[in-house]
């Protein structure tokens, strides 16, 4: 049996933990396909909010639009946890930059190092990707069922650790920060971090997330490239609406509202 190091040992995380809801139910393993698929298993089985699975490794780590997440062991948090907000789906945008909001803000707090958010699901370290956020979600009519968010961040990679394809593209806190952070310490600080900005979705804080996000936002104001699946089109990055989604206007003067694609910075 592969056993779970020592950095991010239960009792290492849990001893830490000052929240309400996230991480009160933690389960740490060695190795997992997604940790993002066992979540949603776990929302499908009924299980209340809050649980959070962090694994050493993922085998099958996924990103959006069916991309794969390089989750190697020993060098990230690859964790998702389980929710029930009182929003609705279309309120998708905000429930992932809030995870974005709190998680920028447990780097910053433990390696003193400030990420930016690219809209909707990255956060940027000296411009380079240092977190990948996937939020997914079960809906029945106007209502949420549950939602995973999985949140996949580099802590320890050297840049040869990285795949070839995001080599030039992505970072590590430890490289960004030059120096070695603790891998325990980031997941409690994270699960902590969101306790406090989900409580904000849950009562009246969307215009707080809202707030926050724009400080922190690296994509508002710039030309940007917008990625269907189908076509690309351009324009540039104008606000967020109070649904979190991403006000572009385009190079005819349109504003477009844009919900779910690929949004690449020109
Ligand atoms: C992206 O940038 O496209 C999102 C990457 C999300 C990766 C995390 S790691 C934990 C969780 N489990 C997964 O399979 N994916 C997410």
């Amino acid at each position: 049996m592969i056993s779970i190091p020592s950095d991010i040992a239960i009792e290492a995380i849990q001893s830490r933990l000052t929240g309400r809801i996230i991480g009160r139910r933690l389960q740490v393993v060695a190795e997992i396909g997604s940790t993002n698929d066992a979540i949603m298993e776990a929302g499908r089985a009924g299980e209340s909010e809050g649980l959070a699975i962090l694994a050493d490794r993922q085998t099958s780590g996924r990103g959006r639009r069916g991309r794969s997440w390089a989750s190697l062991p020993g060098v990230g948090i690859w964790t998702s946890i389980l929710l029930r907000p009182p929003v609705s789906p279309l309120q998708a945008p905000l429930l992932t930059l809030m995870a974005g909001l709190a998680t920028a803000e447990a780097i910053a707090s433990v390696a003193r190092v400030e990420p930016l958010v690219k809209w909707p699901n990255d956060l940027l370290l000296d411009g380079r990707k240092v977190v990948g956020i996937l939020t997914e979600m079960t809906t029945t009519g106007q209502r949420i069922g549950h939602v995973a968010i999985g949140i996949g961040i580099n802590v320890h990679q050297r840049r040869e650790d990285f795949p070839e394809s995001v080599r030039e593209t992505a970072t590590s806190i430890d490289l960004a920060a030059g120096c070695r952070v603790e891998r325990g310490e980031v997941a409690a600080t994270l699960y902590d971090s969101l306790d406090r900005w989900y409580a904000a979705v849950c009562g009246d804080g969307t215009s707080v997330i809202l707030q926050a996000a724009r400080a922190r936002s690296v994509t508002l104001g710039k030309p940007v490239t917008v990625d269907t699946g189908e076509e690309k089109w351009q324009g540039t990055a104008l606000d967020l609406d109070e649904d979190g989604a991403l006000l572009v206007v385009d190079t005819r003067g349109a504003i477009q509202r844009v919900l779910a694609d690929d949004v690449s910075i020109r």
